[in-house]
């Protein structure tokens, strides 16, 4: 299996420090940085935007920064985001007309392409646009809030995505923790978003190297 990566989700962080708590994720291990953004309409949710990572890029010049875009215009953001500093646009493709171009936006600014879909969302929704992306993203949540329960139903479509494309990047996201990894990473998934497990723990240093171990042994 490819090596995991783990990007914790600071949605559930003390946002008033999202500096100090970005670092401190990094420093107990972080791989990336996973950066929810939601705009109140494609998701019941608000949380930050550009402005925001733009700020925080400037305090933290070299971590992979990821953006996941939950919202209703992704092609309103790239610009702005590519010059917050953002390595990897994340949009969810359901409110997409037009992938391809999209996909080729993100690239022509800069940044890795990655592909969401929402836990209703078929993966033969996406699979034209597989050869556009860098990474495919599985909700195992329905997006917009943190601490929801892992829906292991979704796994499936990872280990669809593994067997057909067995170098591509497939992340999941929302509910996994100690108990829920090994589902995700024995299905195929290799980048692993954790939210509320890593940024509630007590020791998140214990919980990012037992989150790693758990899938390396
Ligand atoms: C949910 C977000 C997730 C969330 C994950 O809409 O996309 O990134 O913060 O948090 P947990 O791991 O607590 O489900
Ligand atoms: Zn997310």
């Amino acid at each position: 299996p490819l090596k995991c990566k783990i990007g914790p989700s600071i949605l559930n962080a003390d946002l008033s420090q999202l500096y100090v708590e970005s670092q401190r994720l990094l420093d107990n291990g972080a791989d990336y940085l996973h950066l929810d953004v939601m705009d109140g309409h494609f998701v019941p949710n608000l949380s930050i935007g550009h402005p925001v990572v733009k700020c925080l890029r400037n305090k933290i010049r070299t971590a992979f920064f990821e953006t996941h875009m939950m919202v209703s215009e992704p092609g309103k953001w790239v610009e702005p985001m590519a010059e917050a500093g953002v390595n990897q646009y994340t949009f969810h493709i359901e409110p997409v007309k037009d992938v391809i171009p999209l996909c080729r936006k993100v690239r022509e600014a800069g940044m890795q392409v990655g592909l969401a879909l929402k836990p209703g969302t078929g993966i033969e929704a996406v699979r034209q646009y597989i050869d556009h992306a860098d990474m495919i993203l599985i909700m195992t949540v329905e997006p917009g809030f943190g601490g929801q329960k892992f829906m292991g139903e979704m796994m499936p479509k990872v280990q669809w995505l593994r067997h057909n494309y067995p170098g591509l990047d497939i992340e999941v996201d929302g509910g996994v923790g100690l108990n829920t990894i090994t589902a995700c990473a024995e299905a195929g998934a290799n980048m692993i978003v954790s939210g509320t497990a890593i940024i509630n723990a007590n020791d998140q240093k214990a919980v990012i190297a037992s989150l790693r171990e758990t899938v390396e042994s």
